[in-house]
């Protein structure tokens, strides 16, 4: 009798994995958040306080807030200094190895973290990310760093490498924020050298359908722009508007960029099937309140 019996397995496994199945489906899906810039995952002011909240309005659910790199200070210097794709590669790393995120998680990425997180969306598909909300996202860029979160060290520092130019080849390899510096007076250098953002944008003349495909498997996008921003230029940036090219003074909303109209990211796609969800709040670059956050984010998107 050493065969093995499919009739026989069955007739005592198909109970249990209905158990499991059971049981899984009542654990609250996972949230993994990934910080700003000058940030890092770990303050108990930042995103300890986020982390927080959410573990208390959603009793049970797991939290993760990403590190990149070994320690703290690594985080917070990776955040201006490391290549962003290999920050996004460290996170999706990260993400696989995770037990707790196999049946897929939801997303919160505040600043920079949003595009990153965007990118972790578009690249690595497994495990699923079911909802994906960015905070004051530059998911068109920047043109423009007004307020450097940093100590002042490090912010002198990137503020002489974009005064070099966002577009040499050295400031690309060596700033993760010239890698999502869009100069809309310069956009076909743009396309050609943003080691970061031209791709995620799949603004090359080469589009990448993968990236659309992944997005569009997003349950939803929540983009939220903070009406008074002062840090992202421009603040629109955030809900995907951007400069009409060629000047920067008038800024136009997505529907009117060629992101949008030509559906290479499948934007347009995810609007049409009601799954992207523009919100805006008052507030400077990432100012809400915590009873804003329960009420439109926690309690409409992670429940
Ligand atoms: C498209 O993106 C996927 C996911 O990152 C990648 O594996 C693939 O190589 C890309 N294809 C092209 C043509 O760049
Ligand atoms: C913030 O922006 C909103 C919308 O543009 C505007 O109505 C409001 O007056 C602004 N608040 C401040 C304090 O600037």
């Amino acid at each position: 009798m050493s065969r093995y019996s499919p009739a026989m397995t069955a007739s005592w496994a198909l109970p249990l994995s209905l158990l499991l199945v059971t049981a899984a489906a009542q654990e609250p899906t996972p949230v993994i958040l990934w910080h700003g810039m000058g940030d890092s995952c770990c303050l108990p002011t930042s995103m300890g306080m986020i982390k927080r909240t959410v573990e208390e309005n959603i009793p049970g659910v797991y939290v993760r807030s990403l590190m990149i790199g070994p320690n703290i200070i690594d985080d917070t210097l990776n955040g201006f200094f490391m290549p962003i794709d290999a920050q996004v590669e460290e996170a999706c790393q990260k993400i696989a190895a995770d037990d707790s995120l196999q049946g897929g998680y939801n997303a919160m990425g505040f600043s920079q973290g949003g595009q990153f997180l965007r990118a972790v969306a578009q690249r690595c598909p497994s495990p699923p990310m079911k909802n994906l909300i960015t905070f004051g996202g530059q998911h068109q860029g920047v043109f423009g760093l007004p307020n450097c979160l940093g100590t002042e060290g490090v912010c002198e520092i990137v503020r002489e490498l974009l005064d070099y130019g966002a577009y040499e080849s050295f400031v690309q390899s060596h700033l993760a924020q010239a890698q999502y510096w869009h100069d809309p007076l310069k956009q076909q250098q743009y396309v050609e050298v943003s080691q970061f953002l031209a791709d995620i944008n799949n603004e090359r003349d080469v589009k990448n359908e993968t990236y659309k495909e992944n997005l569009n498997k997003l349950e939803n996008l929540v983009l939220v722009m903070f009406s008074n921003d002062t840090m992202v230029v421009p603040r629109e940036s955030s809900h995907f508007g951007f400069y009409a090219l060629g000047q920067d003074k008038v800024v136009v909303p997505l529907q009117q960029t060629p992101i949008y109209t030509e559906d290479y990211l499948g934007l347009q796609q995810l609007d049409t099937d009601g799954k992207l969800a523009m919100l805006a709040t008052e507030g400077d670059h990432l100012e809400f309140s915590i009873d804003w956050l329960v009420e439109n984010i926690i309690n409409v998107y992670l429940k």
